[in-house]
């Protein structure tokens, strides 16, 4: 499907991108779509995005993804950007144009998003939301709910200067910031409780979140994958919450950026579900 002489078409530049899923997902659909070409992990060594750029802009591929830690640092290599991408002020996806400029694109928040809107169609939008985290993740997933008919987004944070300074980058009026240990208090007011931090991820401790306060219809969505079922969602799901993992998410992004490059929406098939149920086990 992707032997060493394929051409390469479009990758994912990060440090380490190893263990990236990405290339899993993009060469299925390349090859379900009867492209012939391949999706790379291409990992860029610090100081060299740049020169990175240059060579794939060079070598005519349709795009390429970005992750960490680029996401932030690749905006003065675009030549455009979109709403989304300066309003989070990261680029995950970019889309290179025949006349060779480079268009930068978020597509996080449309994936946070999607991914809520198909696994619990109707999440509660008439209370708040709660975000906990505020790294890059977080601020995909405040972006795309401010959008919503939420009536306010709550963000919680360790680091709670860092959560001040989301609200104030998204800049609407309908944020609070929440103290990190009052962090359970928020939980009785929320119907959407998204954990956007790196705990619950294999290898580090779990999310100390108590959740018995929640409201019967609250909604646990954990944006780490790795494992599946995170210590939050298990907890959620043994308390009868309705629960939305992480994988969905990256594979909604995914196929945005594949539409962008493509032009055809791409479907999260089973074979693709169960290759990447298997490379998570
Ligand atoms: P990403 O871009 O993937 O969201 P990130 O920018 O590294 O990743 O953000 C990681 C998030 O996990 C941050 O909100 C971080 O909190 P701080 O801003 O206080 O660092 C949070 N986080 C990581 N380890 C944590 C821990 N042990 N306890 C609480 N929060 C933690």
């Amino acid at each position: 499907m992707t032997g060493p002489a394929t051409r390469c078409v479009a990758a994912v530049i990060g440090h380490p991108v190893a263990h990236s899923l990405s290339p899993r997902i993009h060469n299925h659909w390349l090859a379900a779509a009867g492209i012939d070409g391949c999706y790379r992990a291409i990992d860029v060594p610090p100081d060299r995005l740049g020169e990175a750029v240059a060579a794939l802009r060079a070598d005519g591929l349709q795009g390429w993804n970005v992750t960490v830690p680029y996401k932030t640092a690749i905006l003065p290599l675009m030549d455009r950007l979109s709403p989304a991408a300066r309003t989070m002020g990261a680029v995950n996806t970019v889309l290179c144009k025949a006349d060779g400029t480079l268009s930068g694109f978020n597509t996080d928040g449309i994936g946070f998003l999607k991914h809520l809107n198909a696994t619990v169609p109707h999440w509660p939008k008439d209370r708040a939301a709660l975000v906990i985290g505020a790294g890059g993740a977080a601020r995909a997933a405040a972006a795309a709910l401010i959008d919503t008919d939420i009536p306010f987004l709550m963000l919680a944070n360790r680091t709670e200067e860092k959560a001040r300074g989301l609200a104030a980058d998204i800049g609407r009026q309908r944020i609070t910031t929440v103290a990190w240990d009052a962090l359970s208090s928020a939980v009785t007011a929320a119907g959407l409780i998204v954990n956007t931090t790196t705990l619950g991820m294999t290898g580090q401790p779990p999310l100390p979140l108590d959740l018995s306060t929640a409201q019967a219809d609250c909604v646990v969505y954990d944006i780490v994958y790795a494992p599946l079922e995170t210590p939050l969602l298990r907890d959620a799901a043994a308390r009868g919450l309705a629960v939305v993992d992480g994988l969905g998410m990256l594979v909604h992004q995914a196929a945005a950026a594949f539409e962008l490059w493509f032009g055809a929406a791409p479907v999260y098939d089973d074979a693709l579900k169960s290759d990447l149920h298997k490379a998570l086990a």
